[in-house]
């Protein structure tokens, strides 16, 4: 099984990857960590102790960054994921502390526990990683891979047209964890955009999972409320859930390896630039960053079929 740190901003689409991470047999969750983004630091340190609770766990959970690293904070988008991040359902009081450990600190003990084995699954604004490298930058060389939900390689942004929100939220950060040298997946909107949970799907999960199916499907139903309004999409892309499909089903999706880099500044900032392997620039900066991996097409119908089975 696939022993991982999952890094997270609970978040509805976060919300269901994390009852993937905590359900499924395949998957050793080691820790959960926290970090602003879709709401903020107590609020996604308090979602993710109440999930783990719900799924009848005890899973650590470890608080980590409470704003992106250079840029100014901005409020998380309420009418997304609810200002509670679960759809402004009413829920449960948290019996369970989070670790003493920040998410950085816990992220490196973990994984200088077990170097080579640990795999870092990054959800949200990816601030927590950049500060585990600062402290420990022979991480590099210990985690068995990182993997990515955010950026877009040619599919546009949803925050502005050119930036997926996790890269949005702390570019900054993305550059660096993007450039590390790590190795690297990154599952953009050009996949999770191809996936599409269904009313239907949920009614599923909602029937298995008990307790944590009742906050999946009420957040769910907020959720998609945004993307009936603003998309005009009856669903929801399960953005985050789509980076534990990539690594549990790895055949769904077609990849591609190239250089990244992330735009920090300007009109363009939080965009993901995407140089494809072999392909020759004169500017020869574009080949000189670490390769990485790319996901850029998926059997999306799979995806959400994979989803519902495991909930
Ligand atoms: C990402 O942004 C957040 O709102 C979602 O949880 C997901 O991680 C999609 O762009
Ligand atoms: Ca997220």
């Amino acid at each position: 099984s696939h022993p991982i740190i999952f890094d997270t901003d609970p978040g509805v689409d976060d919300a269901q990857a994390i009852a993937i991470a905590l359900r499924h047999p395949e998957i050793d969750l080691l820790g959960l960590t926290t970090t602003y983004g879709n709401v903020d630091i107590e609020t996604a340190t308090h979602n993710a102790l109440l999930l783990s609770e719900l799924a009848g766990r005890d899973i650590p959970v470890a608080q980590g960054a409470a704003g992106p690293m250079v840029k100014p904070r901005h409020p998380a988008p309420a009418h997304i994921h609810g200002a509670n991040g679960l759809g402004n359902i009413e829920l449960p009081d948290v019996k369970g502390v989070k670790d003493p450990r920040s998410a950085a600190q816990f992220i490196v003990d973990t994984v200088n526990e077990r170097p080579g084995e640990v795999i870092l699954v990054a959800v949200g604004p990816v601030g927590n990683l950049a500060a585990a490298l600062q402290l420990d930058p022979t991480l590099t060389e210990k985690v068995k891979r990182v993997v990515i939900m955010g950026g877009s390689i040619r599919e546009g942004g949803n925050v502005t047209p050119v930036a997926e929100a996790n890269m949005f939220n702390d570019p900054h950060a993305a550059q660096r964890v993007l450039t590390a040298g790590w190795p690297l997946t990154l599952v953009g909107l050009d996949v999770t955009h191809r996936c599409v949970l269904t009313q239907a799907h949920m009614q599923r999960i909602e029937a298995g999972q008990g307790e944590l199916g009742k906050v999946l499907a009420g957040s769910y139903a907020f959720y998609r409320d945004f993307y009936r309004e603003f998309l005009g999409i009856d669903g929801c892309c399960p953005h985050d859930s789509c980076a534990l499909a990539w690594l549990l089903r790895p055949e769904l999706f077609t990849t591609a390896p190239g250089h990244l880099s992330v735009v920090t500044d300007g009109i363009a900032e939080g965009q993901t630039i995407f140089a494809p392997e072999g392909r020759g620039f004169i500017q020869e900066r574009w080949s000189q960053t670490p390769l990485v991996e790319v996901c850029l097409e998926v059997d999306g119908e799979a995806v959400v079929e994979w989803i519902a089975d495991t909930l």
